[in-house]
């Protein structure tokens, strides 16, 4: 079997884990190798219980045998181990180009730390670059669409926005029912402003930018695993 750098991210984060820990379970193929290591953990007698980020990642649980409870059931998880699609200095993420964003965000606030395990080419010096996923309301989406567009380019070079749309060639629709725009805003120059600035739009459910949210990164490239810690 061909050790793929996403691979040795997910395997890196095994050893931050400890049996009787409450688990959220993030989304993608980095989260997938994961809880597929998961699996064959519990399957040995690791005891834990989990949360999984979206009906996918639950999907897989469940096959693996993973013991999983809601939420609410939990005052809080012990650790949140999820991929990302960009990470800066800061360790601020972009999240959601598997459309799993708002539950990934969910759960990680409910979890004392947030492991991302990801290869090497997600860590960038400026965010932006990959579109941001913005998850919105279908009712009135085009409404929405414009004043996202509105926000002008005080925080971000760029501001072009996409209705995503899914296989079947119809909008993508997330595991909450709603839409998600991608905004290619090329270059983020303020995330926290720009978050605050997102989040004013009513029609805004949530976006993929997780501020201090994140606090080990695992990294993994030809060389081995990097970790870093917030
Ligand atoms: C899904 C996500 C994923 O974690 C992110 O897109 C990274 O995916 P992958 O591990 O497949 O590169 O945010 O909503």
């Amino acid at each position: 079997m061909e050790f793929t750098a996403k691979y040795m991210a997910a395997k890196a984060a095994i050893s931050e884990i400890k049996s009787g820990q409450r688990l959220g379970l993030g989304t993608g193929s980095t989260a997938r190798y994961f809880v597929d290591l998961l699996g064959e953990m519990v399957a040995n007698g690791f005891e834990t219980i989990c949360v999984p980020t979206s009906i996918e990642t639950e999907k897989q649980a469940l096959e693996l045998n993973i013991p999983l409870t809601d939420l609410d059931s939990l005052d809080e998880l012990d650790i949140v181990i999820d991929g990302a699609d960009e990470i800066d200095d800061n360790m601020i993420l972009i999240k959601g180009a598997g459309g799993a964003l708002w539950r990934e965000k969910i759960v990680a606030s409910k979890a004392k730390r947030m492991i991302v395990i990801a290869d090497h080419s997600k860590m960038v010096a400026n965010l932006g670059a990959f579109p941001l996923p913005i998850e919105i309301n279908q009712f009135a989406w085009k409404t929405t669409k414009k004043q996202i567009e509105n926000i002008g380019t005080d925080y971000i070079t760029s501001n072009k926005l996409k209705l995503r749309i899914g296989s079947n060639s119809e909008p993508f629709i997330t595991d909450g029912g709603h839409f998600i725009v991608d905004a290619f805003f090329s270059r983020i120059l303020n995330a926290k402003k720009l978050s605050s600035a997102l989040l004013n739009v009513a029609g805004v459910v949530q976006h993929g930018l997780f501020i201090d949210m994140c606090d080990i990164a695992l990294i993994a490239d030809d060389n081995g695993v990097t970790r870093y810690e917030r």
